[in-house]
């Protein structure tokens, strides 16, 4: 009899089942089965008198955050990087995870945070191990980042045992592990990236880092689907979850928290990819807009807010009569249901037929934008394309649309006037609501709509 008991797991929700299935029936997907090992559930855990603490005497450590020096990273991470905190670095391959996380390693250094002992002064080191380049590689890469920290140590080594035991050695300033899906536990017999290789690993690595303080970056490829492999099963595990998104063929790159146990989630962190590094934006919403050209028609900007921040975007759209029986709907960057809820009110409220016109929606910059507040912009740039009329270049939108073609109120409305104010925008078309409401003073050309109606009149007259 086999000394191990082995279930069937599915790799891409975790699911496990005693026997081959085809067909996953938690999250329907098809052949994704593999023998694994079986873990051992945990037994209860014994609870010891004196592990037991009233909240309010819990002692707080010193929570003091490192520095990245990247102020868009350190934005995303809560304001820093704190002890012991795990987090997560997900994103397609060759997006610029390993790179960030070499330039944030050479900024975390030149700080006099990892000072060992006030006595001997002697600094700890950062421990890079990378499962997917030699060091070579890696050298290549710091050359053109102008890396050249002695204080870094690489170690190429997949083996987790091997890898935990080796930090604990160097008890390095912080640990990084590039990436999760080419380390494994020698313990468990299914291959290096499968969900309970990733699993093991992962709370391998949580338990280093909780118990010796020490921060741990984790890096792990998305796949296909837009998951990180054995989706959600790492993002529980870890403290902090900042997805890289972009498009290879941009520059720009944007870090999205999407969970955090030290700071807010929903920051975005904003950057540009060049020939040496990665380099923070600091005026986002100058970098989106750089390119805009003057009173095109089918162009218009938003004001829309990203985490806590306001962001200027441009929205364009192309209408054009369809060639065929049934017209094409493209969006990138904005929802594609979303759209199309917009051409019905368009359709039914504001009497453009658009039934036989092919529409085009593209947020410029790669960003993506799911907030209602985007509607009015997306309305307007729709109807700025189906008149031909240009939508002057110093004017912007936001507002909710509603199925009735009522244009509702959205949150923030003072920090978008703001943001466009600095950049030199002079006419803003807001819900009346929000317009009625206005706390403080902006110097602005304010104007209110209330319903969709009003303005196809605003841009026709
Ligand atoms: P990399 O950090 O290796 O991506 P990941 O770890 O997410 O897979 O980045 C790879 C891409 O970035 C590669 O196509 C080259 C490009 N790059 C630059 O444009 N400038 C640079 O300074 C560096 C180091 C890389
Ligand atoms: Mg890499």
């Amino acid at each position: 009899m086999s000394k191990f008991k082995t279930v069937f797991q599915c790799q891409s929700c975790g699911y496990t089942s005693p026997k081959w299935l085809g067909k996953c029936p938690d999250c329907g997907s098809w052949n994704s089965f593999i023998e694994e090992k079986e873990i051992p559930k945990l037994g209860r855990i014994e609870l010891v008198s004196d592990k037991l603490l009233p909240l309010n005497q819990v002692r707080q450590t010193d929570e003091k955050r490192k520095h990245t020096k990247i102020k868009e990273l350190d934005r995303v991470l809560g304001g820093g990087v704190v002890d012991g905190a795990v987090v997560l670095i997900g994103g397609d391959p060759g997006i610029g995870k390993s790179t960030l996380l070499l330039q944030a390693a050479s900024n975390l250094l030149d700080e006099s945070n990892f000072i060992v002992n006030q006595h001997s002064q002697k600094k700890r080191m950062a421990l890079y191990v990378s499962g997917e380049e030699s060091p070579e590689q890696i050298k290549l890469r710091a050359e053109r980042l102008s890396i050249t920290t002695p204080d870094i140590l690489l170690f190429c080594e997949t083996s987790i045992e091997t890898i935990i035991d080796a930090a604990k050695k160097i008890n390095p300033a912080f640990l990084i592990i590039d990436s999760i899906q080419t380390v494994y536990s020698e313990e468990i017999t299914s291959q290096a990236g499968s969900v309970s290789q990733i699993r093991e690993c992962a709370s391998k690595l949580m338990f280093f880092a909780k118990k010796t303080a020490t921060p741990v970056f984790i890096i792990g490829h998305v796949t296909k689907e837009g998951t990180i492999a054995g989706p959600r099963i790492l993002e529980h595990l870890v403290d902090t979850v900042l997805y890289f998104e972009g498009d290879r063929g941009n520059p720009f790159r944007i870090i999205r928290t999407v969970k955090n146990r030290f700071g807010s989630t929903n920051e975005i962190g904003v950057f540009t990819m060049t020939d040496s590094g990665i380099i923070e934006v600091d005026n986002p919403s100058e970098l989106f807009l750089s390119e805009r050209q003057s009173s095109l028609s089918g162009s218009t900007v938003i004001a829309t807010i990203e985490g806590t921040r306001p962001l200027l975007v441009e929205i364009q759209a192309l209408v054009c009569p369809t060639n065929f029986g049934v017209p094409r709907r493209t969006t990138i960057g904005v929802d594609f249901n979303r759209v199309n809820l917009l051409l019905a009110v368009l359709e039914k409220k504001a009497s453009l037929s658009l039934s036989a016109m092919d529409v085009f929606i593209n947020v410029v910059g790669g960003l993506k934008i799911n907030e209602p507040a985007a509607d009015l912009g997306i309305v307007a740039s729709l109807v700025s394309s189906f008149f031909e009329v240009p939508i002057d270049p110093r004017t912007f939108y936001f507002g909710e649309v509603g199925l009735t073609g009522e244009v509702r109120a959205v949150s923030m409305p003072e920090q978008r006037l703001q943001e466009a104010s600095k950049i030199g925008f002079i006419r803003a078309f807001i819900p009346e609501n929000n317009r009625k409401n206005l706390r403080r003073n902006i110097t602005i050309d304010i104007n209110g709509l209330r319903n969709i109606e009003e303005l196809v009149e605003s841009l026709k007259g």
